[in-house]
């Protein structure tokens, strides 16, 4: 059976400015590796999914978000076990899966940069840096270097505006950042 136990929600600190953010679900894996049971055991996710969502359509997107914690994504025959639980169809789930951004269906790489896109990160020069990360890597914005590295993501506003340009960094935001503390991340991580 897939265990949940506490397993709260980290909160991150942010450099210069601070400013404590929750951290996405998904980064929990990334992370504190191992505190999902990752079970592959398609009858175990079902009964865990009966203990804890009520076969309702509205469990939807938590029972989607449980799912992300547990695998730091949303494998394809997790999803179809939420919809057999909740009676809901797989297309549909995938829909829901696909319409939020901090929900991921493939596999991030080890480590995850998210640069902000939003507005005011834009006018901050989100997109030079976004493009610095991406010759720095080596992938295109979406992908994940070949040694399964780091995956590079853009992300809309994480409501740092104040602090733009801001990235998201496996999971922790990051505000006042630049070009160079970009290339030092990725350097570092590729070490
Ligand atoms: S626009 Fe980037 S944090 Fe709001």
């Amino acid at each position: 059976m897939v265990s949940v136990a506490a397993h709260p929600l980290p909160t991150s600190g942010v450099t210069g400015a601070q400013v404590d953010t929750p951290v996405l679900n998904y980064a929990c894996r990334l992370r504190c590796p191992g505190q999902g049971s990752l079970t592959t055991d398609r009858n175990a996710l079902r009964a865990t999914l009966r203990e804890k969502f009520p076969r309702d359509h509205g469990q939807l997107l938590p029972a989607l978000h449980y799912l992300q914690h547990e695998f730091g994504y949303l494998p394809g025959w997790g999803m179809e076990v939420v919809g057999w639980h909740l009676g809901i169809p797989a297309s549909e789930v995938y829909g829901a899966a696909t319409s939020y951004s901090e929900l991921r269906t493939v596999q991030p790489a080890t480590h995850l940069l998210r640069v902000c896109t939003g507005l005011g990160c834009r006018i901050a020069g989100a997109l030079d840096m976004l493009a610095t990360a991406e010759v720095e890597l080596g992938v295109a914005v979406g992908g994940s270097t070949s040694d399964g590295v780091v995956t590079l993501e853009e992300t809309p506003c994480g409501f740092l505006c104040g602090m733009a340009p801001a990235i998201e960094i496996d999971g922790q935001w990051r505000g006042r950042t630049s070009m160079d503390a970009v290339r030092d991340i990725v350097r570092e991580w590729r070490r």
